[in-house]
């Protein structure tokens, strides 16, 4: 059954085509919100799209790639065009851009990340903020490398802290529009980041699944997060419970962060 937390606003969720976005999607879809699902796969995401309005929500597909102007930009006007109001922004699109030392990274691997992590962030709120009114909410999807040094990810790390710091300086300037930004840092979740592991060989998608559950294993929680852990706290920064919340960083890592990594 639907509940009645969002009570008709209308919320876009970008790269929700699969992992945590898709689970953002169908979370606040249950919750009452009209949902914009928005990614570069549009077949993916007509699908999820589907799943959506066969549970009794309401949802409709924007293709956008969150890097390029011009498509955010249709991105709004089609929202608004197909829902007439927009209420919530949840910039969740991201893409790892592999593992390689700094001095070893492709510069066009550095620029792309950050055309994607972090300039589409920005531009989605760019172009969204003319539009959101007061009780109106941006959640980022950010990320714990955005908070610590991990190995093997500077273009991923910088771009992640660049989400965090412009999640406060949002909040910063539209607190006093009633415009709440506040940002999500998971840890390990257990997705198809990229569709990277999907494109592997059996074997070697295998020993990147098993790096991946042997990290989190070490977490103080022991696991990987699944996407509806996630989307739980990116429903409740979207809703008005909480709404005293602005510029937080909010971490969903399984005590990740918590601690230093001793390893068990
Ligand atoms: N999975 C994790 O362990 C983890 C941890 C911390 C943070 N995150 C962050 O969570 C977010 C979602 O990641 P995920 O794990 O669900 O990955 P995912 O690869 O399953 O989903 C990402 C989605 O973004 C879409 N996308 C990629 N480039 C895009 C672009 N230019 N424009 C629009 N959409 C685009 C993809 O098509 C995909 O559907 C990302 O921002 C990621 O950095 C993930």
């Amino acid at each position: 059954m639907k509940d009645s937390s969002f009570n008709g606003q209308v919320g876009i969720v970008t790269g929700a085509a699969g992992g945590i976005g898709r689970a953002i999607a169908q979370a606040m879809a249950a919750a009452g919100a009209r949902v914009v699902v928005s990614d570069v796969r549009p077949e993916e995401g007509k699908e999820v799209v589907k799943q959506i309005q066969s549970s009794g929500g309401e949802a409709h597909f924007v293709a956008c790639d969150v890097s390029n102007p011009d498509e955010v930009g249709h991105l709004i006007q089609a929202t608004l065009e197909h829902f007439g109001r927009l209420d919530i922004l949840v910039n969740n699109a991201g893409i790892s851009g592999g593992s390689s030392l700094a001095h070893e990274l492709e510069v066009e691997t550095w620029d792309r990340v950050m055309a994607v992590n972090l300039r589409g962030p920005f531009l989605c709120a760019k172009h969204a903020i003319p539009h959101l009114t007061a009780g109106s909410a941006i959640v980022n999807v950010a990320s714990t490398y955005g908070l610590i040094g991990a190995p093997l990810a500077a273009a991923y790390c910088a771009s992640k802290a660049g989400v965090v710091n412009l999640t406060r300086q949002l909040a910063v300037d539209y607190g006093s529009r009633g415009i709440r930004v506040n940002a999500i840092c998971p840890g390990y979740v257990d997705t198809d980041m990229g569709g990277h592991r999907a494109s592997l060989p059996a074997a070697q998608a295998a020993a990147a699944n098993a790096r991946r559950e042997a990290n989190a294993a070490l977490q103080p929680i022991g696991r990987q997060a699944q996407a509806l852990e996630i989307a739980r706290v990116a429903v409740f920064l979207a809703s008005e419970e909480s709404s005293f919340m602005t510029g937080s960083i909010v971490t969903v890592d399984g005590g990740c962060t918590a601690t230093f990594n001793y390893g068990k």
